[in-house]
């Protein structure tokens, strides 16, 4: 760590340099490439930037993924601080893992535009806003997080992509889920067009074996219609590469090289930096920002400014002090920064090479997912349903993460007893087959559930209680029109539209609290993420609950 006297001549001369910077250009994807207005190939030259959450010591959770998050871009006086160690860096973006839409990032984003600095917003949250590894849907609760969170940002300049997962799928037995990151994919992408906005659609994935992670992001990248569409393709794939430790050599990246040769979008590292051959010595840096490194990837980002607690050990090149006043770098940033000072950015090739969008690739043992890809998720529908159900879920708390899951576990045993099932709420992303309550939130998933008990046990009180977590629903229709009125709201269940965030997002927001917390379900990783294969093969804290050979996992 360098001393205190130290750090307080560097912010003065970092200062200095914190001049007017004209408005910051629009970045673009053509091809392969990214490019700024001018022409000239862009390149990602950034680090990781959040403050991580508390980190669960659970031994299900060995990859120790956060509870919950501090949002980092709400935190103006943070952001105003850390800004001259950030030019120091020579950074021009950051990414930020976990932001809460209701809270306020003007500070943080204007400070970072006016420097110059891009942001990448990743959309989902801990715990239940995101994507379930284990038991993977695209639900309106999600869909609605990420309009949320992308209306709370699109008045800015600076951000350049917003990713709509991160590490949601770790080994080939999870591949099905693509299908269901496609479809977030989708979705953002024509939410983002509708509103005008130029910010790019990304992914961070864990770094794997090219046997499951090259269809994978060959997947991400394809069009599934034949016609050259990029509708269901991201226009930025992310790998959390950690391959460099120590002074390595060139020859690190050779495997990934060439997996990602021929590769038809933008690909970049959306980590870097390999702690377990101390000390980091970011060699590296000079290997991704030359050729032939540059013809494949358009950069990376550190990991991480904030100190980052990793099952593989400590992350982080600064500390604050605890009145969150001063910043302390340590020897790991010095090297940073002189590895980034050192880059100049190649402008080549020149030509974005080929813009068409590929076939997908065909399932197989080790890639699992459909060409079939979940439908948008479609409030409307889902809260005409809720309505129409006789018995519905009523929980007494709002904190419903963490009952959910043994209720539709109760509930599905139930109904599989008197020869009904939970198909309708079931989603395949190998099969391609989605039930057409598959893409509502898990609440009303559950009301759907306990209402065909009820329904199935010829409304019988004793069938809606559950507990004390449903209610009868005196305002629905009578049992012999029942089913109709559920079949006219969920009359066309497999559509593909343009989203738009329901009415009741503005105030009070589903998001509210700076805490993404609860307990069960443990989905894509919050601030620390890792790519180590023994971390790999870590269990996912979910509630995971079998029904009638079909296994269901809800949060
Ligand atoms: C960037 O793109 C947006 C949306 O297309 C546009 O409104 C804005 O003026 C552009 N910014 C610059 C600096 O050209
Ligand atoms: C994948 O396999 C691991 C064990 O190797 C298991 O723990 C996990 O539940 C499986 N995941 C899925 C989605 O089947
Ligand atoms: C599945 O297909 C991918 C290419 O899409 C390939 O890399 C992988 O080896 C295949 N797996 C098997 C078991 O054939
Ligand atoms: C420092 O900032 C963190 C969030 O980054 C916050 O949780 C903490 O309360 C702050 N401490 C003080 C003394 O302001
Ligand atoms: C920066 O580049 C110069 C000239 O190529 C080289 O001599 C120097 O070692 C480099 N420094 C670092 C930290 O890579
Ligand atoms: C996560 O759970 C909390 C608590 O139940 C809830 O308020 C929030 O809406 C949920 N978020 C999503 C995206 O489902
Ligand atoms: C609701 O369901 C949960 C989970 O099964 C259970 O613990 C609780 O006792 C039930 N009743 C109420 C009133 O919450
Ligand atoms: C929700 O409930 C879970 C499990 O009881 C708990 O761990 C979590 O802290 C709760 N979340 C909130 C916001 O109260």
């Amino acid at each position: 760590m360098r001393s205190a006297a130290r750090v307080v001549a560097t912010l003065a001369t970092a200062g200095l340099l914190a001049t007017g910077v004209g408005a910051i250009s629009n970045v673009t994807r053509s091809g392969r490439y990214l490019y700024n207005a001018d022409g000239t190939r862009f390149f990602i030259k950034g680090i990781a930037y959040q403050t991580q959450g508390d980190v669960s010591t659970d031994p299900n959770n060995p990859f120790l993924e956060p509870s919950t998050f501090v949002d980092s871009l709400a935190d103006g006086a943070g952001c105003t601080r850390d800004l001259p160690f950030l030019q120091q860096l020579g950074v021009n973006a950051i990414r930020a893992y976990s932001v809460d839409a209701s809270l306020n990032h003007d500070s943080c984003m204007n400070t970072f535009s006016q420097a110059g600095i891009y942001t990448i917003i990743d959309l989902s949250l801990p715990v239940n806003g995101s994507i379930d590894r284990a038991s993977p849907a695209w639900s309106t609760n999600l869909l609605d997080l990420y309009l949320e969170t992308i209306n709370a940002f699109s008045k800015y300049d600076n951000v350049l992509a917003y990713n709509v997962g991160n590490e949601v799928v770790i080994a080939a037995n999870g591949t099905a889920a693509a299908a269901f990151i496609k479809a977030a994919a989708r979705d953002t992408k024509s939410y983002l067009t509708s509103i005008g906005s130029s910010a790019l659609v990304g992914y961070a994935a864990i770094d794997a074996d090219d046997s499951w992670l090259v269809p994978f992001a060959n997947y991400l990248s394809c069009d599934t219609t034949g016609q050259n569409s990029g509708a269901t393709a991201l226009d930025l794939f992310g790998l959390n590469n950690y391959e460099w430790c120590g002074d390595a050599q060139p020859s690190a990246y050779a495997d990934k090289n060439g997996a990602f040769a021929g590769y038809n979008i933008p690909a970049y590292f959306s980590e870097f930096g390999c702690i377990t051959s101390p000390p980091r010595l970011w060699t590296e840096v000079a290997t991704m920002f030359a050729s032939p490194m540059t013809d494949i990837w358009s950069g990376g980002l550190a990991f991480s400014y904030f100190p980052a607690t990793s099952s593989q050990g400590q992350f982080g090149m600064v500390t604050i002090s605890s009145d969150n006043t001063t910043v302390t770098t340590s020897d790991d940033f010095t090297r940073l920064q002189a590895e980034y000072g050192n880059v100049t950015f190649v402008n080549s090739p020149s030509a974005p090479g080929s813009t068409t969008f590929p076939s997908c690739p065909t399932a197989n043992s080790t890639f699992l997912a459909s060409q079939s890809l979940p439908p948008t998720p479609n409030d409307n529908s889902c809260n005409c349903l809720e309505s129409s159900l006789a018995c519905q879920f009523t929980p007494t708390t709002s904190n419903t993460s963490a009952i959910v899951g043994p209720l539709l576990d109760t509930a599905c045993g139930l109904l599989g007893q008197v020869n009904g099932n939970c198909d309708a709420i079931a989603a395949d992303g190998a099969a391609g087959t989605y039930g057409p309550v598959s893409f509502c939130n898990p609440s009303i998933k559950l009301s759907y559930v306990m209402d065909q008990y009820y329904e199935a046990t010829n409304r019988v009180a004793t069938s809606c209680s559950f507990g004390g977590n449903a209610t009868i629903n005196s305002q629905a229709p009578s049992a012999a029109s029942a089913s109709a009125a559920a079949s006219s709201c969920l009359s066309n269940p497999d559509a593909t539209f343009v989203p738009s965030p329901p009415a009741t997002l503005s105030g009070s927001s589903p998001t509210g609290s700076s805490s993404g917390s609860g307990s069960s379900g443990n989905k894509d990783n919050g601030a620390s993420t890792l790519s180590n294969k023994e971390a790999m093969m870590g269990m996912v804290l979910a509630t995971v609950f079998s029904v009638a050979g079909g296994l269901f996992a809800l949060a």
